[in-house]
Formats: C-alpha cells, sequence, structure tokens
C-alpha cells in the first residue's frame, strides 16, 4: 500500500497522498442552492484525502438538472463553499469545485426559476430522471444554443472558476463525463449542429476546449482538472467514433497545461478507455472505478497512474484513507439515503477509532 501514501503534484495541487476523494452529487444543497453546515462537516470529515473533488455544482441556474444541487455563481452559494474550503484546509486537505452544467439531463421541476433547459441540439435524452415531486420522469426537451449563446455558457463556466478561487477552493474540475453539457457536444447522437461547435471531431471537441482554455486563463492551467469517461452510454449518451473524438480532445487538451485527467476507466464495447488515454493524454492521471485498496496501489506502483480516486467507499468511510494506511475492514453505505436530505447516511458514518 505504501506508493498510495507517497505524496505527488497534480499541477498546482500538492497533494500528501495519492488517494482523491471521486464526486459525488449527495443533493443536499440548502436555501438558494447553496451549500449548508452539513456540507461543511461533510467535506472536513473526509478531508484526509489527498485531494477532494466536490459534488458537482451547477456554473449556472440553466445548469441545474437534479434537485438539491448546489450552485457556485451566486455570493451566497459562494460564502457557503468559502466555509467548506476554510474547513478542508484547517485539517490540512485540498479541494477542488467540479463545475456540472446537466445541459439536457434536466427536469423544470428540480429548477427553482424558470431557467431554460439548453443542449447543443434539441434531441431529448431518452431516459428518465428524479424529482422530489413526482418521482420519475422523462428528460425535458431541451431548446438548442444559438452559436453566438456559447461563449455566454463558457463566461458562466469561467465566473464560476473565478468564484471557486474566491471561495478559497484549490481548483475546479470540469465534468465532461456522464452525458452531460460537455459530453453532449461530444457525442455524435446529441450533437447535430452545423455550425463550428458540430459535425467533425474537431468541432464537437470545441466547446470542452473553450471551456477549459476560459477557466485556465482565470485561475492558472494548473488548477483545472478534466473529467472523461470515453465510451460511456449513461444519459443516452453515443458517439460513432469515441477512439476519433476522446484522443482527439486529449491530445489537444494535454496541450493546456491542466493538472490532472480524471479518467472512469471502462472496458466499454466501444473503446477500451484506458489504453486510449495512454496513447493520447499527456498529462497527470486520476483513475477512477470500482478500485479496492490492492487494485489501488498496484495502479499506483505499476505507474498506471499518478493517484486514484475513490466513490462509494468514501460514503461510508470518512476516515478511508486511515482504513486503508491500518489495514482495516471498509463499512458500507445506505443505499436508500445517497441522495435524500439531512444528516442521515451523510454526515453521521463513524471513523473506525470511533466506531
Ligand atoms: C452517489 C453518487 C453520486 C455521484 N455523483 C457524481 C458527480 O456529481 N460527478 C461525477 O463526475 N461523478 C459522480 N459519480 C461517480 C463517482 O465519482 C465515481 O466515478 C463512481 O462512483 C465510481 O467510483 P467508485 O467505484 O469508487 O464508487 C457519483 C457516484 C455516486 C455513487
Amino acid at each position: 500500500m505504501q506508493g498510495l501514501f507517497d505524496p505527488v503534484t497534480l499541477g498546482a495541487f500538492e497533494l500528501r497522498n495519492r488517494i482523491v476523494m471521486s464526486p459525488m452529487t449527495r443533493s443536499r444543497a440548502g436555501d438558494g442552492d447553496a451549500p449548508t453546515d452539513l456540507h461543511v462537516e461533510y467535506y472536513r470529515q473526509r478531508a484526509s484525502a489527498g485531494l477532494i473533488v466536490t459534488e458537482g455544482i451547477q456554473p449556472s441556474p440553466a445548469g441545474k438538472g437534479y434537485c438539491r444541487t448546489p450552485g457556485f455563481y451566486s455570493a451566497h452559494q459562494t460564502e457557503g463553499w468559502r466555509r467548506v474550503a476554510e474547513a478542508v484546509h484547517a485539517e490540512g486537505g485540498l479541494i477542488v469545485a467540479q463545475l456540472m452544467h446537466c445541459g439536457r439531463v434536466a427536469s423544470r421541476i428540480n429548477k427553482d426559476d424558470d431557467s431554460d433547459v439548453v443542449a447543443p441540439s434539441a434531441i431529448r435524452a431518452e431516459a428518465k430522471i428524479f424529482t422530489d415531486v413526482s418521482g420519475l420522469v422523462p428528460m425535458e426537451m431541451p431548446r438548442a444554443l444559438g452559436t453566438g449563446e456559447i461563449p455566454l455558457v463558457v463566461e458562466e463556466y469561467r465566473q464560476a472558476a473565478l468564484n471557486a478561487r474566491a471561495a478559497g477552493m484549490d481548483g475546479v474540475e470540469l465534468h465532461s463525463s456522464s452525458g452531460y453539457l460537455p459530453m453532449q457536444f461530444l457525442s455524435s447522437n446529441s450533437n447535430r449542429r452545423t455550425d463550428r461547435y458540430g459535425g467533425s471531431a474537431e468541432n464537437r471537441i470545441r466547446f470542452v476546449m473553450e471551456t477549459l482554455q476560459a477557466m485556465g486563463e482565470a485561475i492558472g492551467f494548473g488548477r483545472v482538472g478534466l473529467r472523461l469517461c470515453p465510451g460511456l452510454d449513461y444519459n443516452d449518451m453515443h458517439d460513432e467514433n469515441p477512439v476519433e473524438t476522446y484522443g482527439l480532445l486529449m491530445r489537444e487538451a494535454s496541450q493546456l497545461g491542466l493538472a490532472y485527467l480524471h479518467l472512469v476507466r471502462r472496458s466499454v464495447q466501444l473503446v477500451d478507455n484506458y489504453a486510449l488515454t495512454k496513447a493520447n493524454w499527456h498529462g497527470n492521471l486520476i483513475l477512477n472505478n470500482e478500485l479496492s485498496p490492492e487494485t489501488a496501489a498496484a495502479a499506483i506502483s505499476d505507474g498506471s497512474a499518478e493517484a486514484v480516486s475513490f466513490g462509494r467507499p468514501f460514503i461510508g468511510n470518512p476516515d478511508l484513507v486511515h482504513r486503508i494506511r491500518d489495514g482495516i475492514a471498509l463499512s458500507d453505505y445506505d443505499r436508500a439515503r445517497v441522495y435524500t436530505p439531512g444528516s442521515q447516511g451523510y454526515t453521521d458514518y463513524p471513523t473506525a477509532s470511533s466506531a
């Protein structure tokens, strides 16, 4: 396990160990989609991770798709995140804000305002989404963004990145997986545009590249990470040629000097996305998905990645890092309370020493 506990530098981030907390939406935002005292406690409890990637945070009201997700566009939200960052730093940890614009993966029922549901093209995602009042409902029919509107969406990400830094966050991660807006631009089934943002792979990667560029220029490229899962079909994603699309994106993004690529490894039918990454990405890699302490340690010791991330194990094990180091068995988590409001199943998991 030793390699997991060696420090590592990823861009501007100096991690004290290589165990990253993977981003997880937990649907606990309070009034005005702002983080609350519960968020402060939840992230503080997990601050022994080498780096925390927060839950997905919408950069604008239009970016909200799910219920009770937090934002990073108002002063109230920024103030809430400032308290989260402070608590994590007080424990010696690092934290980056994951910026997640859901695009067409949305229901109006989950929004507090009348902001549009937008996407590269007016094509509805063939999937359902949870709402508090009506349970599972079909995804909204999105409105296609006009060419002139796209720079405004990029600007929302840039401003959210600046807000994250103003809040004391160490940086941001661009969520470009799981079928959300950036992936909707990348994928040929959801992007049927005929302007410079659609058609060829070069055009379909433009939105992600412009967003990375804008955020990097604003806060420093070494403070920006990128999350990808090439080949994923979740939320009705399909790309005719993910090897071409993501190969190009990774080569172009490698030129920017980002902090890291956060890869959700999957051996999906269309593409071995780890082999694709090794062939095209030149930079730091955080490897994710279904890792155990043993497979994670092996990934570090054989040089597969600079760091590894755990998602679900961090829910029930706030002291995951210490449990791995001391060989203590991991606890399970309460599946019924993953997305429910309140402290239950959120901040009430004991550490091994307090259990
Ligand atoms: C409850 C839950 C919420 C998640 N929310 C997000 C999210 O907001 N952003 C994201 O990029 N991935 C999200 N994921 C994916 C995780 O970051 C991670 O990739 C996945 O759980 C696989 O890692 P694991 O096997 O270690 O759990 C979520 C996963 C879970 C279980």
